[in-house]
């Protein structure tokens, strides 16, 4: 059984954790601490089990980019599931609801850095990839991928 949660900003500590392991492995957990990640507008969701195991996470940052005229955006990062709970639709659930809740407030378009590994995850959800490919130094190929709201 698991259940969609949101996270208090002054209590990220298993957020992180998540994040480094399954983002930036090998790395600090403070190199997986975003500078937006205590703003009052940001949204972290997560998915609990039944045993109140966090097992995927997502973040939604109110971060406009350059890259397209839409007053209202935000910006989904960090989203990652445990490899153990992969594949049965736990971050289609957490996008779903952070687009659900920023809906709410008349933003009107989501965008992300995709990892080119999760271009077709992103795909299945509605978002279209814009531009060209770039690299993200120590991670890969990315995509910016967006959604109308
Ligand atoms: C990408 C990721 C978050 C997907 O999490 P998940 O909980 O397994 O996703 P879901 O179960 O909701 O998958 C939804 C759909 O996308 C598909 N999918 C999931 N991961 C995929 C991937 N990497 N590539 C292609 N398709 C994928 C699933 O098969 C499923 O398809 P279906 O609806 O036809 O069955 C997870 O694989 C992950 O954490 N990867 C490593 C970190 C990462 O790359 N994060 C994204 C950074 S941009």
């Amino acid at each position: 059984m698991y259940k969609v949660i949101q996270l208090d900003s002054n209590n990220l500590e298993n957020l992180h954790f998540l994040r480094a392991k399954v983002l930036r492995p090998g790395l600090p957990v403070q190199n997986s601490h975003y500078p937006e990640d205590t703003h009052p507008e940001t949204i972290h969701l997560a998915i609990q089990n039944s045993d109140n195991q966090i097992c995927s996470i997502a973040t939604f940052i109110s971060q406009s980019s350059p890259l397209f005229n839409e007053e209202r955006q935000y910006r989904l990062r960090g989203m990652a599931t445990q490899e153990l709970y992969r594949k049965q639709g736990l971050a289609s659930m957490l996008i779903k609801k952070g687009v659900s809740l920023i809906s709410r407030n008349k933003f009107s378009l989501i965008w992300c850095n995709a990892r080119v590994s999760a271009l077709s995850f992103y795909e299945g959800l509605g978002f279209i990839p814009i531009g060209e490919e770039f690299e993200i130094d120590h991670i890969g190929a990315h995509f910016v991928m967006k959604k109308l709201l």
